[in-house]
């Protein structure tokens, strides 16, 4: 462990990792976290890595920190999203090099282009046609939303669902702030127990099916075909297990479940829909997936 934590004390004290450093800092953490999978060292030895360094790592004053810190419980909360969604730095100038690395990951650029991906789904409803009605499922920060609703006028009405009373309040305060609470209602409410009290033209969830295991996945998913208009679709993200950020984000304890477009496919089919009604797409960088259903 003394190797790593000499390594990144070095880096730490030329102003943290440069652009032509990021591929060996990289493969630092591959190494790490593959030999943590193997059993040669324990998730312990690896905290005490990050603990070595506290300024970079016990801290949410960093993107890596924030993670490893998880004030709110969980991987992947809205305030993480948010400052993926922003390109957040930190406050504090000696910090900002390892949140530039951060950036430079696939799966945050990933998460950029899933609200992407959200957004020109949104878009493809024709604007003359009759209201919409779209269910957000682990809404988070929605700035999916108000990015889309900054565009112009929309028929879209939104009901979005997030268990973290934060994420609701954080959201809801921004979406009144932009004048859009017209078209948009929250649910603080785990998705579980939620009951929809209509049908939706699509049923959009991104950055929570990769949290739960096939089981529960079949739970939600099946729950959420009943709610879906005919000629309506369910669209779910899920990482690829072609995640090249996989390694630097589970040394950071954040663990998902990555599947490949055959396994959404089979998940889907097992919840009873019919093959020609599943499809898989990704975004750019292949990293995020999404699994399409059709009713
Ligand atoms: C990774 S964030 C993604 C946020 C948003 N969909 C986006 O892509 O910007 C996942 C969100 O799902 C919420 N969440 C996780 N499990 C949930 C559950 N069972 N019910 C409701 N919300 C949940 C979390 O609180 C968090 O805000």
């Amino acid at each position: 462990m003394l190797r790593e934590i000499e390594y990144l004390k070095k880096l730490a004290e030329n102003g943290g990792p440069e652009e032509n450093q990021y591929e060996e800092l990289g493969e630092m953490y591959k190494s790490l976290n593959q030999r943590r999978k193997k059993g040669m060292i324990s998730e312990e030895e690896v905290m005490r890595i990050w603990q070595a360094l506290p300024d970079i790592y016990c801290t949410t004053d960093t993107m890596q920190g924030y993670v490893l810190m998880k004030p709110h419980g969980y991987s992947g909360d809205f305030v993480v999203i948010e400052r993926i969604y922003s390109g957040w730095l930190s406050p504090k100038q000696h910090l900002i090099n390892w949140d530039r690395f951060f950036h430079c990951q696939e799966a945050p650029r990933a998460v950029v282009n899933r609200k992407k991906y959200f957004i020109d789904l949104l878009r493809s409803f024709n604007p003359t046609d009759a209201k919409r009605e779209v269910l957000n499922i682990g809404c988070g920060p929605c700035q999916d939303i108000v990015e889309f609703l900054s565009a112009g006028d929309s028929q879209i009405f939104f009901e979005c669902v997030d268990y973290d009373k934060d994420a609701i309040e954080y959201s809801y305060n921004k979406i009144k702030e932009k004048g859009f609470l017209n078209n948009v209602e929250f649910f603080r409410e785990n998705a579980f127990k939620f009951k929809p009290s209509r049908e939706y033209d699509l049923i959009w969830s991104a950055g929570l099916f990769d949290y739960l295991d096939e089981k529960t996945f079949k739970m939600l998913l099946t729950k959420m075909l009943n709610f879906v208009k005919t000629g309506g679709k369910v669209v779910i993200g899920n990482f690829s297990l072609d995640n090249p950020t996989r390694d630097y984000m589970e040394c950071g304890n954040w663990f998902l479940y990555h599947r490949s477009p055959d396994d959404l496919i089979k998940i889907a089919s097992e919840c009873g829909v019919a093959p020609e009604k599943i499809s898989v797409k990704s975004e750019s960088l292949g990293v995020n997936l999404f699994l399409h259903i059709s009713r």
